[in-house]
This record gives C-alpha cells, structure tokens and sequence, in this order.
C-alpha cells in the first residue's frame, strides 16, 4: 500500500478499507508514516469524514495498537464511565465510591489533564500520600477487597490513539465526530469494563457546542459500544458554566467530599445522582435508573458512599484524615477576588474562561511535562441565576504564585467571565437528553 494513495482516495471523498486504515494506523503508529502525511489524512478526513464502518474499523485497530485490559477476575458488571470534558468535572471521584458503595465493581483507570485543570489523576493525587500507580494485582486485589479502585491510565492503552491524538491537537484536526468517537472509545474498549456509562458535554466549554451536535456523537459512541459488545448509554449534559463552584485539584476533592456528605452545590449534587443511578442499573444491582437513583441517594443519606470514598483512600496510601479536615489538603498561599461592578442577576459564567483562569493560577498544564500547582485554581462564590450586588466578591483565584493568581484574575476582567444584568437568566436544565445502544 502506498500512503500518498490512501491521502488521495480520502480526499476525493473516497471510503477507505479495513485493510487501508489497518496498513495506516499501524504505519503512523510504528513511525514509518512521517507525520506530514499522518496529518495531510487526517485534515482530508476532517473535510471527507469517515462513514460509520470506516469509524468502526478505526476504533477496533486503535483499541488493539495497545494493551487491552480483562477484568473478567472481577465479579459482577464493571461500569467504567466517562466524560468528553468539562470545567469543575470532578463526577468521577463522587459516582465511582457512590456507585461501589451500591455494589457496582468500579476498576477504573482515568487520565491526567491536559489543560484546565488536572484530570481525575491529578486531582486524587492532591491528597496528601494518594498513589494512582498500582501492579496489576494490587489493583485487582483492591476491587476484589473494597469494590473499587482509581489509577492511571497505563501508557500502553491505544498507543495509535496517542501518537494520533497528539497530532489532531496542533493540526487542528481535533473537532471532528469520527476522530472524536474513535479516539474515545478505543481507549473505553481497551480498559475492559462490561459496561460503559459517556457523559458527554455540549455548550461553550465543551468540544460539542449544541445539544444536537452532543446527541449526534453520544449516539455514535454508543452504537461503536453496541458493536463491541458492550452496554453503552450516553448522557448529554450542558457545560455553559463549571460544573459546581470549584475548580482546581484540591478544590475540587472538597467539593466532591463535600457532595459525598450531601452538602454538595445543587448542579453538580443532582448530575451525579443521575449518573451513579445510572451506573447501579446497568451494573445490574438495580431494575431501573430510577430504583439506582433512589439507591445512590441513600449510598450519600447513610454515609455509604463517605465510607467508600475514605477506604479508597486508605487503600491507595492516602491520608483518610482530609475528609474530616480540610487543611490537611494543598493549601493556597496567595489569593485574588473577583469583584462584581454593578448590581444585578449573574447572566452567564463562561467556563471556557474560567478554564484559562484556572490554567493561569497554575491548576492546569499547557505541556505533558509541565507541573500542576495542588492547591491551585478558581472558586465561585456566584454561579448562573445569583444575584449580586456591587462590590460582591464573584470568584476566588488561589495558588501559590502571587504572579500566576494576579494574571488569572486579570485574564478574568478582561474577557468578562462574569456577565451581569437586570433580567434574571432562564434556567437551562443540566441533563438535555439520554442515548442508548437501542437508539
Ligand atoms: N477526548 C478524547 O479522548 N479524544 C478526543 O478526540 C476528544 C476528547
């Protein structure tokens, strides 16, 4: 086969061949394609798109160019869940002890971030002793004792997916359903659950800026899903402000502590019930989502999911001690206020900037090799729907750069993150729709 060919077939809008994207994704991987032709196909495949055998193809040769973990030691239904991306998503360290405090199997292995804030790994790893490496049997023997475990994606999981993903981001080949679809679910396929639980993002701070664009993608996730085999529902959900009000590593462990004690903000406190619902019924411990709602919620009313949240922590050499004192987590040295300049109702928080803020007090990273700042990021006193009066404090920018925290609060006014106006905004509902394999 020959490269130049298989860029020329994509570009005239031609479709392309089990073998074709086998022969090419492996080439990419290997490096015997040179990056310019990897890139040259893959902006003819963000002009051309893909049909839904060629993205299924795609997957399946990602999923196989690494690893491929089996979870069958574990018993029961594993439910892996995963979110296309937001500002304040810190879902995963709230559904994961609540649903395994439910009975659901949870093995997870998250990424860390690149970006806004940390990923999942990072911010677990703000908890003073948490480790997020673990030998395969350790990890296996701590879902087996304690019902579940969070670690680090190994670096060996859809090799194809890194070398490509790395290249869609400065080549800007990234927006595109098929690239985006592939890229997540080889990566869902590789870690081996039985069930797979997508939440995926639409508004200004998501990949997906509609509903309808979301929903389109969720349902391609999922019949991508259905075709492995596996169990997959997706959940849209509106990012057009953070998630609850923190956002940052170790900030965003309080909030989530703070929603395991049931004293959570009310968006992200209602999201999360939803999703670990969903989780209980398709880890087959509930009828319906309905029922593992109702479980979910009293997993968080009994202190179910507390508990489960403070034995994961000892289990993974942490510091069990943070869920009753907080200052025992990464604190910030420097602060910054926000303040409001006029009186009103807060319109609109525009995540995508607070997420440049929290990147700015140093929460997040530009490069893979760059340090996160634990005790770093942006807290919001306000939210969508508050009203405020002059002089009110909107949002707290921390970190342990007095430079960093004055330049994420600059970044702040300038782009107006804030808008305030006499009429009160309409409430959007946080959930815009379900999708599943039977969709
Ligand atoms: N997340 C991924 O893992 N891949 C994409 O392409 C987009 C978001």
């Amino acid at each position: 086969m020959n490269m130049n060919d298989i860029i020329i077939k994509k570009r005239d809008g031609g479709k392309l061949t089990k073998e074709e994207i086998k022969w090419t994704v492996s080439g990419i991987t290997n490096g015997l394609i040179p990056d310019y032709q990897a890139s040259a196909l893959l902006m003819a495949i963000l002009f051309r798109h893909m049909d839904e055998e060629e993205t299924f193809e795609l997957t399946e040769v990602m999923r196989d160019s690494g690893d491929v973990v089996d979870l069958s030691a574990i018993k029961g239904i594993n439910v892996d869940k995963h979110s296309t991306g937001g500002v304040g998503d810190k879902v995963t360290l709230i559904v994961g002890p609540i649903a395994a405090a439910c009975g659901v199997p949870i093995a997870k292995m998250s990424g860390r971030g690149l970006g806004f804030t940390g990923g999942t790994i990072d911010k677990l790893e703000s908890i003073p002793g948490f480790r997020t490496t673990l030998e395969p049997e350790d990890f296996f023997a701590q879902v087996k004792r304690i019902g579940i475990s969070l670690i680090g994606q190994s670096g060996h999981i859809a090799a194809a997916d890194k070398k490509l993903y790395a290249l869609r981001d400065v080549t800007g080949t990234v927006d595109d359903l098929s690239l985006i679809a592939s890229s997540i679910m080889s990566k869902k396929l590789a870690a081996g659950s039985d069930a797979i639980l997508l939440d995926v993002k639409c508004g200004r701070g998501a990949f997906m800026k509609t509903p309808e664009a979301a929903m389109k993608l969720g349902k391609l996730m999922c019949r991508i899903g259905k075709r492995a085999g596996k169990n997959t529902v997706a959940v849209i959900t509106g990012m057009d402000q953070p998630l609850g009000n923190a956002v940052g590593n170790s900030l965003e462990v309080i909030e989530a502590i703070e929603v395991l004690k049931g004293k959570g903000p009310e968006d992200i406190t209602e999201l999360t019930f939803t999703l670990s619902g969903m989780m209980v019924q398709m880890g087959g411990k509930a009828e319906s989502a309905e029922e593992g709602r109702r479980m979910a919620e009293e997993a968080v009313r009994s202190g179910a999911a507390l508990e489960k949240f403070r034995q994961l922590i000892e289990a993974q050499g942490g510091d069990p001690r943070v869920i009753e004192d907080y200052s025992l987590m990464p604190q910030a040295k420097y602060k910054a206020e926000y303040i409001a300049e006029k009186s009103g109702y807060v319109r609109s928080v525009d995540p995508l900037t607070i997420g440049i803020c929290s990147q700015h007090t140093g929460a997040g990273r530009q490069k893979k090799e760059d340090p996160i700042d634990p005790s770093a990021g942006v807290y919001l006193m306000k939210k969508t729907g508050d009203t405020v009066s002059k002089g009110d404090v909107l949002a707290v920018f921390m970190g342990d750069s007095e430079e960093k925290v004055g330049s994420a609060l600059r970044e702040a006014e300038f782009k107006k993150a804030f808008v305030i106006g006499d009429e009160e905004p309409e409430k959007e509902p946080l959930i815009k729709g379900i999708v599943g394999t039977d969709l």
